[in-house]
């Protein structure tokens, strides 16, 4: 990548610190400390300080294992090695091209106190926006294959917190609606973790460079205390690897307000560089689709009259998408498999079959003729053994169609992933085990090799691999708009707010906004998305994903072609993000300037709750004036009422001044700023 930097000085190393009771590190700007020390047990604990509230409280450390001692007491330190980092690195796409990397790091060295010399390190990196540590096992004769079967990271928080989260290890996977509440009545979440201390400390939990271990929910064994509870293998075992292995970073996002956390860097920074070289055909656009209609039950994934993934309807989308600028057009369902209870049959999926009725050489000459690309799919069913015989083929046959992105899907309850195991016994796994997180990167590999990038659907979650292999291009691993054609309920306004301080927090997510037509029958059941026209346009810069879809139907958006035009317009790469002010579960705002223009966009949403926002415009550039290109709540808009009172206005803006938008019940306002060259 170019102009990649990063200063390493080591600015100290001390080799033996046998009897130090505790060592300590702090962020640059000296605002966070985090310090190791032992409590009585000789068990090792850390704690961190925010100024000086004790924002994690002494909580424990360490592994343990199947076969092996475990590495979790009787520890001592036998040295500590330092390093300080400032520089700046490149995003190939991104919410900004460059990102600060600055941040104190402290190695720290343990060993048993029993003679035997057993070793695990204890790496802590220490950031203006938070931390992350992680377990370092270095290669020891004791420790060569082992079986984790538990790690007993703690999160000591602050009594009396509020928590914004989902539930873990359930069935629904990440899709669940986000609750607020008190800390203590949390018992299992995934992350992002999102909590406010009693003193308005915004903490945010999570982990980064998740590579062959297992995901971590928290557990809440006794009052606000989060254990990390690794997902298990279908045989109970957490995590099996051999020396030297080192865990995910275990990460605490830190910030004064709720924005900070939406504008740390910190997952990424703890990721490791591009490994992938140029990554040029990595394409960020937009794309639309044979997707709602399936969701809205007009058509469908399996052959027959409805059959959606048609030729015809195929080159009409793409027709569209050529007209208004769109880079994409994903179909759904046009390869065999899909017939029948799709959900439960994963194995009948042939990848590179097409149905008779979908011409997939017809479909990629007229998507070279009109410019377009046709963007894959690869449903699983979560028969992961069977896609893995394919994989290879399929990326080939996309590759030669001309395919530069691949949405794939893992529709399975959570724990019912299934593998062909060792003895051709079927296995049943989770979708954040370690079996899957190497799946998931094995498969974003493979795709690389055939310059194709991966748009994964039912993931797992998001730990800032993307600056590792950038072709990982986008996920879901929440609940998205899907949820509005058939969710019960359908997403509430306070979906979005409460997804931008929390899974937002980890990556880009594709929820595929643009839905124009908010109200609707589907199978003889009336739905009402929760959502006003205005909010659908502010979606595109709220929640940000370098893929963007226009999830609706031509005829919907050719309907509407002055509110189209925001989506036309809209980027889907930027030069730089902002989040500028919001609550979770109550609103929130984002600036984002296009990647290498000078357009600014705004976007702004609500929950169900009428609100004003003033936001200044302090973020563009002194002595230019734009014209603020604006799609905002009308007078009487409504998410149910009047979801398409909607006014279409301009004026001129610059630096100095703010924007007042009046946001309706689950509404929202999209500004595009453009500037005036006069
Ligand atoms: C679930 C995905 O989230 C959705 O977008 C897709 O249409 C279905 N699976 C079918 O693959
Ligand atoms: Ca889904």
């Amino acid at each position: 990548m170019r102009n990649f930097y990063l200063t390493l000085v080591i600015v100290a190393l001390s080799i033996s610190t046998a009897q130090a009771e505790s060592l300590r590190v702090s962020s640059p700007d000296g605002e966070i400390t985090f310090a190791l020390s032992f409590n009585p047990r000789s068990e090792p604990v850390y704690t961190v300080h925010y100024g000086s509230e004790a924002v994690v409280r002494e909580s424990r450390l360490g592994l343990r294992f199947s076969h092996q001692a475990p590495l979790d007491q009787a520890l001592e330190i036998i040295g500590n090695q330092r390093r300080q980092a400032n520089g700046q690195w490149e995003q190939p796409w991104g919410e900004r091209r460059w990102v600060t990397d600055r941040h104190n790091e402290l190695l720290v060295q343990l060993q048993s106190t029993d003679g035997q010399a057993r070793r695990i390190d204890l790496r802590v990196r220490v950031f203006d926006d938070g931390l992350g540590f992680r377990y370092e096992v270095p290669e020891q004769a004791a420790y060569g294959q082992v079986n984790i079967l538990d790690e007993i990271t703690e999160f000591h928080l602050p009594g009396e917190s509020t928590a914004w989260w989902i539930p873990g290890r359930r069935y629904n996977r990440y899709e669940y609606l986000y609750r607020e509440g008190k800390l203590t009545e949390v018992e299992t979440a995934h992350t992002p973790f999102t909590v406010r201390t009693p003193a308005g400390t915004y903490l945010s939990l999570h982990e980064a460079a998740l590579v062959d271990y297992a995901a971590y929910v928290l557990d809440q064994r006794r009052d606000n205390v989060l254990q990390t509870n690794l997902t298990p293998w279908s045989d109970g075992v957490r995590v099996r690897t051999r020396t030297p292995f080192k865990s995910p970073w275990r990460t605490i996002q830190i910030s004064p307000d709720a924005v900070g956390l939406a504008n740390s860097d910190l997952i990424l920074n703890l990721n490791e560089p591009n490994r992938l070289g140029d990554v040029s055909w990595v394409e960020p656009g937009k794309y639309v689709g044979i997707w709602w209609s399936l969701h809205r039950a007009t058509e469908t994934w399996g052959s027959g009259p409805r059959h959606g993934a048609t030729t015809g309807n195929t080159l009409r989308y793409m027709d569209f998408a050529a007209r208004h600028g769109f880079d994409g057009v994903l179909v759904e369902g046009w390869n065999i498999g899909w017939d029948g209870d799709w959900f439960h049959n994963g194995s009948l999926f042939r990848f590179t079959e097409p149905y008779p009725d979908f011409d997939i050489e017809a479909v990629a000459a007229h998507a070279r003729k009109r410019g377009v690309r046709l963007v894959g799919h690869h449903e699983t069913s979560g028969d992961v053994s069977n896609y893995e015989s394919q994989m290879s083929a399929s990326f080939d046959l996309y590759r030669r169609m001309g395919v530069r992105q691949v949405k794939t899907g893992y529709v399975a309850d959570g724990g019912d992933i299934k593998r062909r195991g060792e003895n051709g016994h079927w296995r049943h796994e989770w979708h954040d085990g370690q079996f899957m997180v190497n799946h998931y990167l094995r498969n974003v590999q493979e795709a690389a090799r055939h310059q194709i990038s991966i748009n994964t659907h039912e993931p797992i979650k998001d730990t800032g691999l993307r600056r590792t292999y950038p072709n990982w291009i986008a996920r879901e691993g929440a609940r998205g708009q899907e949820y509005n054609a058939w969710g019960d309920p359908p997403n509430p306004p306070e979906h979005v707010p409460l997804l931008a301080f929390t899974r937002m927090l980890s990556g880009p997510m594709d929820f595929t906004p643009g839905i124009f037509d908010l109200q609707f029958e589907r199978e003889g059941e009336q739905r009402v998305i929760e959502s006003t026209l205005a909010r659908q346009l502010a979606l595109y810069v709220v929640i940000y994903s370098p893929i963007q879809m226009a999830a609706d139907f031509p005829e919907h958006y050719e309907a509407r072609p002055d509110a189209f035009k925001f989506i036309t317009d809209v980027p889907a790469d930027w030069e730089q993000s902002i989040a500028l002010a919001g609550e979770p579960g109550d609103f929130v705002a984002f600036a984002r300037q296009a990647r290498g223009g000078g357009d600014w966009y705004i976007g702004a949403v609500t929950d169900e709750q009428k609100r004003e926002l003033n936001l200044p415009l302090d973020f563009l550039e002194e002595g230019v004036s734009y014209t603020a290109e604006i799609y905002r709540d009308g007078p009487d808009a409504h998410f149910r009422e009047q979801p398409y009172d909607i006014v279409i206005e301009q004026r001129v803006v610059s630096r100095g001044d703010s924007m007042a938008l009046t946001l309706a019940p689950g509404g929202g306002a999209a500004v595009r700023l453009v500037p005036l060259s006069d």
